[in-house]
């Protein structure tokens, strides 16, 4: 009980949040939306189930207006959104390595490369949706009203998407993993 309310405290009491990394941060999750745009231009060309197909173009739309939106939020702060943090690059050389697996056809099936793009979404969604969801409690909890008044209208858009793009994916992971291994 004490480590719940401790967490609710947590969630509630405003803070001041450290601005250089701050925006140092949006610089990295901006680069992980960049590359999750280019992960869902090659999953689609991967991708038969025709649901998973339909969903990842829904999803693939949601994520080129994640990048506008946080393009946008991250010049109403000051910043400029050409600059690449180091955490950026790392997210983009991550993205990279997931993209290079999607490319190689030596040996593998086509239902395997097919699960190998699934599963390179959820891991890219994983790290998405948790951006988010700190971004969230910085909108909630930030003292500074301007970063407040910024960053809501866009964790508001933003937040339930990734709810979605999480989850919807890791189920599809999961019953297509189990039907690949069950005989006919
Ligand atoms: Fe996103
Ligand atoms: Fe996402």
């Amino acid at each position: 009980m004490a480590e719940i309310l401790e967490k609710v405290k947590d969630y509630t009491t405003s803070a001041t949040f450290k601005r250089v990394q701050l925006m140092e941060k949006l610089s990295e999750f901006l680069a992980v939306e960049k590359g999750g745009v280019k992960l869902y231009e090659a999953a689609i060309q991967v991708v038969r189930n025709p649901d998973v197909l339909n969903r990842f173009h829904v999803f693939y739309q949601q994520t080129r207006k994640h990048v506008e939106i946080l393009t946008r939020v991250i010049s109403a702060l000051g910043g400029d959104p050409m600059h690449m943090s180091p955490g950026a690059r790392i997210a983009d050389e991550k993205a990279q390595a997931l993209l290079k697996t999607m490319t190689l056809s030596d040996g593998i099936r086509p239902d395997e490369a097919e699960l190998n793009a699934i599963e390179n979404i959820v891991i890219a969604e994983t790290k998405d949706h948790a951006d988010w969801q700190l971004l969230s409690h910085i909108a909630q909890r930030s003292s500074d009203a301007m970063l407040r008044d910024i960053l809501k209208p866009a964790v508001a858009e933003v937040e339930p998407e990734e709810d979605d793009h999480l989850s919807w994916t890791k189920e599809q992971m999961a019953q297509l993993s189990l039907t690949s291994l069950m005989e006919q």
